[in-house]
């Protein structure tokens, strides 16, 4: 091909596609989520769901799948329409039964990647910053992304050798650093059949911190230190007031 086709086929592909883990039963912040899902609670002044899906389409992600549960999924499409108002190019719901885990979640959008790349977000969590350059150059494997806190014991930890990952402890006691997982990752196809191998933890979850750790031991997990906030709205009630006054600093 020549250089001009090359530079127009890089122009024309498609950006990856993004999917938003909106499942679950948010059972920590009851009993604020026992008549409505998570998900559809303020964080100042939007719903929850608003972030993560400004955040996937501020970086050109606009062919979205939103994997719902729990309570009241119906309002979730009331809720977005469409997706037109955010600039979405499409937009698609799947529905999680029960609350199998953050990977059981990403298991229900295997067809919607349909082979291609995907960029991952929690329902819950916040980003300051445009995500856009931490998409870059991403072909193969995973990449994943780090941020320094106060509570690490709270998050995914990963434990670090001269700079290198040598695995991810999911909420440690004795935190190895201190910094945490974020709920942002980016995948290759291999994560469905990566699922496919996952065994449910102690509490019963396939969890992402396993899928991770299996790129990690393939050596295809890649990491990078996210700039700006980060806030994991959902973990309890003091966390989704901390990322509400996050939000209205700003
Ligand atoms: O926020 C970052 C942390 O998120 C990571 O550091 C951890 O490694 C990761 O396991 C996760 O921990 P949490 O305990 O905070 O996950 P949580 O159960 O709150 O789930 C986060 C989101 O994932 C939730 O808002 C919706 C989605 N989810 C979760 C479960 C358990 C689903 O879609 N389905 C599920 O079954």
């Amino acid at each position: 091909m020549s250089l001009i086709g090359i530079l127009k086929s890089h122009k024309t592909k498609p950006m990856m596609k993004g999917v938003i883990l909106a499942g679950g039963l948010g059972t920590r912040l009851y009993p604020l989520t026992k008549i409505t899902n998570k998900h559809l609670l303020p964080v100042f002044d939007r719903p929850m769901i608003f972030y993560p899906i400004q955040t996937l389409a501020g970086a050109g992600i606009l062919d979205l799948l939103i994997v719902t549960g729990g309570n009241n999924a119906a309002d979730f499409q009331r809720l977005l329409g469409n997706g037109k108002s955010f600039g979405l190019r499409r937009l698609t719901f799947a529905y999680q039964r029960g609350e199998g885990g953050i990977a059981d979640a990403l298991r229900l959008a295997e067809k919607f990647a349909a082979g291609e790349n995907i960029a991952v977000m929690l329902g819950d969590n916040l980003v300051e910053k445009n995500i856009r350059s931490a998409l870059t150059g991403f072909r193969h494997g995973a990449r994943i992304f780090l941020k320094a806190v106060a509570n690490p014991r709270d998050y995914g930890v990963p434990q670090l050798k001269s700079r290198k990952i040598i695995r991810i402890i999911e909420k440690p006691k004795r935190p190895p650093s201190r910094y945490a997982v974020i709920g942002l990752y980016l995948y290759d196809n291999q994560v469905f059949d990566i699922i496919r191998t996952l065994k449910p933890s102690a509490r019963g979850e396939l969890e992402i911190t396993d899928v991770n750790n299996a790129y990690l031991q393939r050596g295809e997990l890649q990491h990078r230190i996210i700039s700006g906030w980060w806030a994991d709205a959902g973990a309890s009630p003091r966390h989704l007031l901390a990322a509400g006054q996050r939000v209205a600093r700003q």
